[in-house]
């Protein structure tokens, strides 16, 4: 089955700018998918037209067999409830335990809130909250408040409470961006190896390509809203960087335009 079904996507911002110029795609289920580009190519908003968050100015978006509209509301409940998501920011709720941070991922599952705050949550659900921390390994952090803890661990959290909603997808946007390289890699580790025992679709936007190879099968690569090319990992090297990011490559970027235009006014002066 397919987890995924993009349908020549377009999204247009203040009727002129055009972030998504007609992106089409598939992702079966159980797929490891980098998405790559450059800063601004388009892929958050890609991301959040997959979940319904943005609606697309034309195309369609199937999820789980599904169709992501606006216009159906309780179906789009229904789906996102299977899509977990893991941001840059971990995004955390700061003042309280980290348990009680776990507990809230089980919010898509409860008629009421307060049944997941950890003075009245089940034991069938503080049981199951403590074996998403025991599989991210922090099961003897489950006290600590959040804001007391690294940024290693504070994504570790995070994918522990997004295990809580069972996801069948999910999608990761910049996991590791404000991490250093030995936590960013024990996160990789985690969502790579939490997708392949449960078979979950992972979508995850990358700016690393080493680690892009490493722990995706595929990459779909957007260039000015468009999809640059699609398909396996194997065949990223130094000329495929090149013809998406530039000489500068992915990280130097932005900083390499700045650089030039630091010359260019050296030399006029
Ligand atoms: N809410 C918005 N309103 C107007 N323009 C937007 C909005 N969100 C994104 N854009 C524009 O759409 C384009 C794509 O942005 P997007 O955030 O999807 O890029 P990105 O590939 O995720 O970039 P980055 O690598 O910096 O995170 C950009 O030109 C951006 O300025
Ligand atoms: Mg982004």
């Amino acid at each position: 089955m397919n987890a995924i079904e993009v349908n020549q996507i377009r999204k247009v911002y203040n009727q002129r700018d055009v972030a998504l110029n007609g992106i089409s795609f598939t992702i079966k289920t159980g797929e490891s998918i980098v998405i790559l580009g450059h800063n601004g190519s388009g892929k958050s908003t890609l991301f959040r037209t997959l979940t319904g968050f943005e609606e697309p100015t034309e195309g369609s978006v199937k999820l789980l067999g599904r169709g992501v509209d606006a216009g159906k509301r309780n179906h789009l409940r229904e789906t996102r409830k299977k899509v977990g998501m893991v941001f840059q920011a971990f995004g955390l709720v700061d003042n309280v335990s980290v348990f009680q941070n776990v507990l809230f991922g089980a919010l898509g599952q409860v008629k009421f809130a307060p049944a997941t705050y950890s003075l009245f949550a089940s034991d069938a659900l503080r049981e199951r909250a403590m074996e998403c921390l025991d599989r991210v390994g922090l099961a003897h952090l489950s006290e600590r408040r959040a804001d007391r803890l690294s940024g290693g661990q504070k994504q570790r959290i995070a994918i522990a409470r997004m295990l809580m909603q069972d996801p069948e997808i999910i999608l990761a946007d910049e996991p590791i961006a404000s991490l250093d390289p030995k936590a960013g890699r024990e996160v990789m580790e985690l969502l790579k190896g939490i997708a392949e025992e449960r078979n979950i679709t992972l979508l995850m936007i990358l700016h690393q390509l080493p680690i892009a190879k490493k722990y995706a099968d595929r990459f779909i690569a957007l260039k000015n809203g468009e999809v640059f090319a699609d398909g396996d990992v194997t065949v990223i090297d130094e000329n495929f960087e090149t013809a998406l990011f530039g000489n500068a490559g992915p990280e130097e970027a932005s900083s390499d335009e700045t650089s030039q235009h630091i010359e260019q006014e050296a030399k006029s002066s």
